[in-house]
């Protein structure tokens, strides 16, 4: 029997990314056959860390689709028993209009891809990544109890805080529910808090370029954040493929390691990365406190890393790519 038919043919949206390119890494270490779409198959510097991991040359295709021309995903999906979606643009502020640029990719390119999987007969599920902002981004709970999929962020805040992101993640998970839920298309979401980890790409994706700012003394981006909620690559896409091939995974299952305010993960990381210049200090935002409950991934058998372990393996690839010196982390502690 050929490895192909082990596993099954799965296509992955936005291949290249920084959280799909793990997660096409681990799929295919796994045995799966992997249709990636690009936006450019042809554009080395984007491609060119998919073609060389281990399996790519056998079991990997990268095709070209983009979220907004209708029908883009038909060919890449026809054929695959399973569609992971992460496709979705990750943008902090927009330039000019956060519709054209965030809204509509997000929303009217989800449903795209799931009008192309609708025609495939042969889809067996889809795992959409979504994110933990579409759970958090609201300021009426009770902050005694940790949030968790029940919980959906409010339209409404965001629109008033300009949180364009959270509100794309938000309308573009609960238009898949609405069309899955009418297509009767067997749909699963994960909801990944900042995903912190080693970057396939060369080029760093704007939440990578924004832990590097970070661990270089910047302080505006984790200013803003506040509390978060952080979880490793690996574990990022090893959930993904747990959702997958779980014949009792149903409904949103939130993908998070710890939660922690901005000033606790400076204390962590200072103390172990000592010559690195970490921010100290953080005005104290008027947020809610929360925390997230992740017992529903957890009771699949999903165990997450710790902060250390996924910082370790980011302060040493960000260090091997250049970004960080050296001494950064060979002064990394051995425990
Ligand atoms: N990073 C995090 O902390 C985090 C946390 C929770 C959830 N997520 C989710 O994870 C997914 C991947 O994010 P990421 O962090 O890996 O960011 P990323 O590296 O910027 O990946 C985004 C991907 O979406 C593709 N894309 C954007 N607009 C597109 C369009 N119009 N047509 C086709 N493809 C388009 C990009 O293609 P190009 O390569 O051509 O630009 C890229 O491959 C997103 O759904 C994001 O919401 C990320």
């Amino acid at each position: 029997m050929m490895m192909d038919d082990l596993k099954g043919k799965v296509c992955v949206t936005g291949a290249a990314g920084f959280v799909a390119s793990w997660l096409v890494k681990r799929l295919l270490l796994s045995g799966y056959h992997v249709v990636g779409t690009v936006r450019d198959p042809d554009d080395e510097k984007k491609v060119g860390h998919l073609k060389r991991l281990e399996g790519a040359r056998e079991r990997l295709e990268l095709v070209r689709a983009e979220l907004m021309v209708p029908g883009s995903f038909d060919a890449p999906i026809t054929g695959c028993d399973g569609v992971f979606h992460t496709a979705s643009p990750v943008i902090g502020l927009p330039k000019s209009d956060p519709k054209a640029e965030i809204l509509q990719p997000a929303i009217d390119g989800t449903l795209n891809v799931l009008r192309s999987c609708k025609k495939n007969p042969s889809l067996r599920r889809v795992v959409l990544t979504s994110s933990s902002s579409t759970v958090r981004a609201r300021d009426d709970f009770d902050s005694a109890l940790p949030l968790n999929e029940s919980s959906w962020s409010s339209e409404e805040l965001c629109h008033k805080l300009n949180l364009w992101y959270a509100l794309s993640k938000t309308l573009a998970e609960r238009a898949a529910w609405k069309f899955c839920e009418d297509n009767k298309i067997d749909l699963v979401t994960l909801l990944p808090s900042f995903v912190i980890g080693p970057s396939l790409p060369p080029l760093l994706c704007s939440t990578a370029s924004d832990v590097l700012g970070f661990l270089r003394g910047e302080t505006e981006k984790f200013q803003w954040h506040g509390r978060m909620g952080y979880v490793h690559i690996d574990d990022v896409a090893l959930s993904h493929i747990l959702l997958y091939e779980n014949e009792n995974a149903k409904g949103r299952y939130l993908c998070s390691s710890t939660v922690l305010d901005n000033h606790q993960l400076a204390a962590i990381l200072s103390a172990r990365y000592p010559t690195l210049p970490i921010p100290k200090r953080f005005v104290k935002l008027d947020r809610p406190h929360y925390e997230l409950d992740t017992s529903k991934l957890k009771g699949l058998g999903m165990q997450f890393r710790s902060i250390q372990e996924m910082f370790d393996d980011c302060v040493e690839s960000l260090t091997a790519q250049g970004h960080l010196p050296l001494i950064a982390s060979s002064l990394k502690p051995t425990s």
